[in-house]
């Protein structure tokens, strides 16, 4: 099927349109549905990975269900038909792609957590000595090391441009105490578990941000679970300190756009099909290790 960019639900009001997902909100909850959408360096693509949407949305259900004994999450139900008699619309371009989820406040912190030194992560490092969020590390780490236990490195949520880190005192500021502290732990926690089972399909969980938010008086885990985009999965046979360890779904695409003459601002570049399509089978790929089960 071709590659799903934008929704339009007869009878619903327009979505309020993220990079890659629309949420209609019901009144008393939420659709969100997952597009096609690819963005590379916080610049949405004119180009759709086809199935890439599904693919998410099934992954992050896989990761909410597995992950509900450590916090509660946002999922009322993934099931196509109990969401088209909800919404009263059976369209086979929104099948696989739908979550209806618990309306929910955002906490407005990107909740992130770090186990290897890369990225921002190695550059705070180098800056300032040997620590990070104002924790001693041992000396001498390199670009892709893993770090003696993960990291809590919140930020804020920007509307505008890139996050900026927070200290764990400025969460606290922010949220209160209590909130602060249930933040960090589940953040963690679900870290953990995660990363202990990719590990065991083979890939190395670097870090992941979670979202959480308030709904009904309760603290729950919403938004995506642990996808290739809100997470940096490493191929763990091909993991080499001492540089950029290249991103399990997304290097074909960069190293394409790192071909062209492209001033990585809006609008962006198309991607010719050979991308796509080696693109999509990364993601599928994923989805079938972490799962274990087969992509229709
Ligand atoms: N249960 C929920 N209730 C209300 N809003 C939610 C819920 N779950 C997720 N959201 C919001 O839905 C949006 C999902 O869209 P998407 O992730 O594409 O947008 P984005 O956040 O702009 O992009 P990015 O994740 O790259 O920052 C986010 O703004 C997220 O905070
Ligand atoms: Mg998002």
């Amino acid at each position: 099927m071709e590659p799903l960019l934008t929704t339009a639900i007869p009878g619903l009001p327009p979505p309020r349109r993220g990079k890659v997902r629309e949420v209609y909100d019901l009144g008393d909850s939420v659709l969100i549905v997952a597009t096609d959408r690819l963005s590379a360096f916080d610049v949405v693509l004119p180009t759709g990975i086809p199935d890439k949407g599904r693919i998410l949305n099934q992954m992050s259900a896989f990761w909410f269900e597995r992950l509900g004994h450590v916090c509660p999450n946002h999922v009322l139900t993934t099931d196509d038909d109990a969401i088209a008699a909800k919404i009263g619309v059976k369209d086979p371009h929104l099948a696989g792609r739908c979550t209806l989820a618990r309306k929910a406040d955002t906490v407005p912190i990107e909740c992130v957590a770090r186990a290897y030194l890369t990225g921002s992560l190695y550059k705070e490092y180098v800056r300032s000595g040997n620590s990070l969020h104002g924790l001693l590390m041992p000396l001498g780490l390199r670009d892709g090391d893993r770090l003696p236990a993960p990291l809590f490195t919140p930020a804020t949520k920007a509307a505008e441009g890139h996050d900026e880190n927070i200290s764990f005192q400025q969460v606290v500021d922010r949220v209160g105490r209590t909130t602060a502290d249930l933040l960090r732990d589940w953040t963690i926690t679900l870290f953990s578990h995660a990363a202990k089972h990719a590990a065991a399909c083979g890939l190395i969980l670097a870090d992941t941000k979670f979202e959480f938010g308030w709904s009904d008086g309760e603290l729950i885990w919403i938004d995506e679970a642990l996808t290739p985009d809100s997470s940096r999965y490493w191929e763990a046979s091909q993991w080499r300190p001492g540089g950029p360890q290249p991103s399990f779904d997304k290097q074909f695409v960069r190293d394409y756009l790192e071909t062209l003459d492209w001033n990585k601002q809006a609008p962006g570049p198309t991607l010719p099909d050979d991308v796509v399509q080696r693109t999509r089978a990364k993601y599928v790929e994923a989805f079938e290790r972490i799962t274990g089960r087969t992509f229709v």
